[in-house]
Order: structure tokens, then C-alpha cells, then sequence
């Protein structure tokens, strides 16, 4: 395996660096996104046309899936500002055929060492600025995932970002749409506003052009320095330097000593399947299969998935394992999370013993507690498989959309303000969905609480379902609509991807649907049951992958929420 080199390289990239903020280069139109996609070999599918269309170029020169997310990730953190990143955090699932091994390459942030429960207190409400960072866990972790994995050598991985952000790339609809209502709120960010804005002030439109050469001069700097440029070198004194002008806490010490792992990920069982997801830092592997224990007990199949009562067990059950996340979850290195028990079979048959078939349980009768602050529109999750059937399921993110809007100065990335995904308030626990419960409270050094669930599922130790999403604590339940959307429901990829979702998440007491998710008799009969609902949601953007077990043939379905791009070798 090829490691990367400390030498500055003063390849042709370099020299194509201009100094100035983004550039728009022309306005052009795009190709209209693929969305699906069937292949005997490798399918790459993202939230981005040219991040996808980066990793099936690895994938096309004998590069492993891991090698593939790994260059399509550092794509994204180009091409999609909002939430691909090198100054996030995520957990990566890899199952790799040859070994016949199933982990997960966690490299979620943590808190900087001077972090205090007190610091944090006090700034509740704010959710952005220097203080939300957390110390950034994503090129850590790719360098992990590729030194475990990886058969390609790792400059390769990362040079298709710098050209992406060296010549730009041709912008769509939504990422204009969506830097245009961001710029807007920039006013006390002046350097991001800078970096992301049309030199001309006027607003992006979809064809224009977004070059970021200072972002490329920094992916330049990991291509060649590998990860020590960003947590020891260059990069890392210009991190150090903005937060000493901006009053954050991420000192060079934390960046020195952050450390990815690779974790054994929660395993359970579904009706024959078997699910593989994020252990703690996550709560997403947990919840999942606690979800799909109670399910499990029920003929959901028979119910159908739009009736009341189907409608009903998926809420009780989310209800329950949200509970749960509340009370249990944190950071394993600082506190015991009861994994054993939340997943087994016989505590799901408890839990489904409680539910009431025709009544809602009130969630102020579950417990008391929590808060947490809201969670943006913003993470992102890909699929990849490769032509031997190695598999990655990929969620990254800098929390919510554009995260800390703190771009490191010079260095044209974006920080995220993770540190708000810990229970900023101890002991405040309220009926709008804040938690203060002990598990998941700031300490220095800890990971905060995380709901990113990417997800694989295998059958007959065979691959059979790559997914997973963004959308906050919704996270879970959207991995949950799909699975079951596939195995109970008989859907094909496309059709699970594209159903209208379902999200409880015990507080607040609110059951929030996709419109359609079910029919105006079925509405008004939830809300006979005790259910408050709210039919005017949006859920996730769940780029997935389909491996048929009866002819090996992949197919890859882009979610079309927000633009989505499925390519195959
Ligand atoms: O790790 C988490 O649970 C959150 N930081 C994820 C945030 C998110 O998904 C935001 N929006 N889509």
C-alpha cells in the first residue's frame, strides 16, 4: 500500500491556483442527474454528480470500495459545502469480502480539552461560531479507513478534489439555491461569506461555476503531507491560528492527539437478515435494532405499511428506542451504555409487551428528562460497492448546513459546530425534544452523541442492502423505513427510497410524516389513537444500494430529495 509523503508537491494543480475567492467561471448547463443505475460491477451513488463520478473512476482502475468512498468524500467536501467536509466528522461501515469482515471506521469528533459542561452552559441557543467546533475526526479517519482497506495510492485518492476545487465544477439548482439562502445569513461569518460568494455579489444560478482555490491549495497539502499536514502540519496551525482570532478552543495539542478508530459494529438480526450499524459514539446501530426487535415480534407484512395499526407499531417502536438513546447513549469511553441489553431479543419482546395495539403511549409517561438543539438539513451519506462486492456505507457531516459557518482563514474549509450534538443543558429535559441526561454531556475529549447510521445487510452472510442518510435524529428512523420498506414490504430499491417516510422520536410528542405516507382515513385514525401528527415533513436523502442475492446485480438509487447521482463501472 502506498502511504502518503510529507513532500510538497508543486504539481501542475498547484500551479493552477489563482489567489482569489470563488470564481465563476461560465454559465453551462448541466446534464440532468442519473438516479438509477444497475451494474455487475462497482456503483458509486451520492448526493453529488461529480463526487459519484470520481469514486467509479477509482473503482475503474481496480481501486477498493473503501478507496472509492475515500475519494469520493474528499469530492464532496468540494462539491457539496453544506455538509461533505474535511472539518466534520462520521462513521464509515466497511464489509470487505476477502477477509469476511463487517466494521465500522469511526471518526467522529470530540470535544477540545479545555472544554467545559460550564462553557457550554452558558452558550446555550448559540449553535454556531468558533465554540460549537469539535475537534475534526474526517481525514483522520479516511487515512484509517485507507490504510485498513485501501489498494490505491492515497495522493490519487485526493487529487481528483483539488482539480474539482482548482478549476471548480459547474453548480446545480439546489446547491445554488442553497448557497444563495446561506450567504445571505453570513453577515457575522466575513470569511465564509467571502470564499462561497459570486465575486460579484449577484446570486449563484445553476451552471455557474465554483472554483475554490484555497480549498485546493489544502487538499493539495493532505494529497501529499497525508493526514500530519491537517492534525500536525500546516493546516493545523491555521486552524489553531482562527480560533485563537475567533474565541474557539481547538488547541494544536487536540488536533495532534486525535485518533480515529475502527469499532465492531452493532450486529442484529431481522427475519433472516442481517443488519450491521454504528456502535456508540452513534446511537444509530442501537436504536435501529432495537427497533427492528419490536417490529419483529409483529406480522407487519399483514398489517400493510400505511394502516393504522401498522402505522402505529412503527411509531410505539420509535418511541421506545428514542426513549432509550435519551437515556443511555453516549460516548463508551465515559460512560457504561447497556449495548447488550437495549439490543437483545428478549428486552424488544418487553417493550413490544407495553404497546398498547390501539392507544398511543404518552411519551411524558416514558420517563422524564432531555434537550438537545435542533439539527439542520445538512449531513451527507453514500454508497459504495465495488466489483468483488466489498462494501461502504458512508455518513459524514459538519451537524447542521455549513455546520460553525467558520471557514478556517486561508485554508477555504469549513469547521463544524458538532459540540452541539452534546446535552448542552445538564438536567433540562423538555416536552420540545431537549435532553439533559448525563450520558451524552460535555467533557474534554469526548465524542458527542451521534444519530448517523449507515447501514449494511447482508443475507446468508451475502450483501444485499448499503444505505443510510442525513436529517439529524430522524437519521434512524429513515434507515428503519427503508429496511423494512425492502424486507417486509417486498419494495424494490427505488420504490423504498422514494415512499414517504415516518419519524417519532419520543420527544416531542409529535409523529411527522412525508406527505402520502398515509391515507386521510388512516390520519384520522392515528389521531383517534392518542397520535399528534405532522404531515408536512421532509426526511433524508438516502443514496442506497441493492445487491439482488439471485443474480449479483447491484442497483444503485439515488434519493431525489435533494439532487442525487448513481454511476456505475
Ligand atoms: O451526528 C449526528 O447525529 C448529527 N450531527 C447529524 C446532523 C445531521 O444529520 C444534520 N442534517 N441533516
Amino acid at each position: 500500500m502506498n502511504r502518503p509523503t510529507a513532500r510538497l508537491s508543486s504539481c501542475l494543480v498547484a500551479c493552477l491556483l489563482i489567489w482569489t475567492p470563488a470564481v465563476v467561471v461560465a454559465a453551462a448547463d448541466k446534464p440532468a442527474a442519473q438516479h438509477d443505475v444497475t451494474s455487475s460491477r462497482g456503483v458509486v451513488v451520492s448526493v453529488s454528480r461529480e463526487a459519484s463520478e470520481v469514486g467509479i473512476e477509482v473503482l475503474r482502475r481496480g481501486g477498493h470500495a473503501v478507496d472509492a468512498a475515500v475519494a469520493t468524500a474528499f469530492a464532496l467536501a468540494v462539491t457539496h459545502p453544506a455538509a461533505g467536509n474535511i472539518g466534520g466528522g462520521g462513521f464509515m461501515m466497511v464489509h470487505d469480502t476477502s477477509r469476511c469482515t463487517t466494521v465500522c471506521v469511526e471518526y467522529r469528533e470530540t470535544a477540545p480539552s479545555a472544554a467545559t459542561k460550564e462553557i457550554y452552559s452558558k452558550l446555550n441557543g448559540t449553535s454556531r461560531g468558533h465554540l460549537s467546533a469539535g475537534v475534526p475526526g474526517t481525514v483522520r479517519g479516511l487515512a484509517l479507513g485507507h490504510e485498513q482497506f485501501g489498494r490505491c495510492c492515497w495522493r490519487d485518492l485526493v487529487e481528483p478534489a483539488v482539480k474539482l476545487a482548482a478549476n471548480g465544477f459547474s453548480i446545480d439548482e439546489p446547491l445554488a439555491k442553497s448557497l444563495n439562502g446561506w450567504i445571505k445569513r453570513l453577515d457575522p461569518y466575513p470569511e465564509a461569506r467571502r470564499v462561497y460568494s459570486k465575486p460579484d455579489g449577484s446570486p449563484w444560478q445553476a451552471g455557474d461555476r465554483l472554483v475554490q482555490p484555497e480549498l485546493a491549495k489544502t487538499l493539495q497539502l493532505i494529497a501529499d503531507g497525508g493526514p500530519n499536514a491537517f492534525y500536525c502540519g500546516p493546516i493545523a496551525d491555521q486552524i489553531v491560528a482562527e480560533m485563537q482570532a475567533g474565541g474557539g478552543l481547538i488547541s494544536k495539542a487536540d488536533l495532534a492527539c486525535y485518533r480515529a478508530n475502527v469499532r465492531r459494529p452493532i450486529h442484529g438480526t431481522y427475519r433472516g437478515y442481517d443488519v450491521f450499524a454504528p456502535p456508540p459514539p452513534s446511537s444509530g446501530g442501537i436504536a435501529l435494532v432495537q427497533m427492528l426487535n419490536i417490529l419483529e415480534q409483529f406480522d407487519l407484512a399483514t398489517l400493510k405499511r400505511d394502516s393504522a395499526e401498522g402505522t402505529h407499531l412503527f411509531i410505539e417502536s420509535m418511541r421506545r428506542a428514542y426513549f432509550d438513546r435519551a437515556r443511555y447513549i453516549g460516548d463508551p469511553a465515559f460512560t457504561d451504555v447497556p449495548v447488550e441489553r437495549l439490543t437483545s431479543k428478549s428486552y424488544a419482546r418487553e417493550l413490544a409487551a407495553g404497546i398498547d395495539r390501539q392507544r398511543a403511549t404518552r411519551s411524558d409517561e416514558l420517563g422524564r428528562e432531555l434537550l438537545t438543539a435542533t439539527e439542520g438539513p445538512s449531513t451527507t451519506h453514500f454508497s459504495v460497492v465495488d466489483a468483488d462486492g466489498n462494501a461502504v456505507a458512508n455518513t459524514y457531516t459538519l451537524q447542521d448546513s455549513y455546520g460553525s459557518h467558520v471557514v478556517v482563514r486561508g485554508a477555504g474549509f469549513l469547521l463544524n459546530n458538532e459540540m452541539t450534538d452534546f446535552n448542552l443543558q445538564p438536567g433540562v429535559t423538555d416536552r420540545d425534544g431537549r435532553i439533559g441526561t448525563a450520558a451524552n454531556l460535555v467533557e474534554p475529549g469526548k465524542r458527542m452523541l451521534s444519530s448517523q447510521t449507515p447501514t449494511l445487510v447482508m443475507k446468508d452472510g451475502r450483501m444485499v442492502l448499503v444505505t443510510g442518510t442525513p436529517g439529524g435524529r430522524t437519521i434512524i428512523n429513515t434507515v428503519l423505513n427503508v429496511v423494512t420498506n425492502v424486507i417486509d414490504f417486498g419494495m424494490t430499491v427505488r420504490q423504498a427510497v422514494d415512499a414517504p417516510r415516518l419519524h417519532h422520536q419520543w420527544l416531542p410528542d409529535v409523529a411527522k410524516l412525508e406527505p402520502g405516507r398515509v391515507s386521510s382515513d388512516t390520519h384520522r385514525e392515528l389521531e383517534s389513537r392518542g397520535h399528534k401528527l405532522d404531515d408536512k415533513h421532509k426526511q433524508g436523502d438516502a443514496h442506497s444500494i441493492w445487491i439482488d442475492p439471485a443474480t449479483g446485480l447491484r442497483h444503485g438509487a439515488a434519493d431525489k430529495r435533494i439532487s442525487g447521482h448513481a454511476v456505475a463501472e
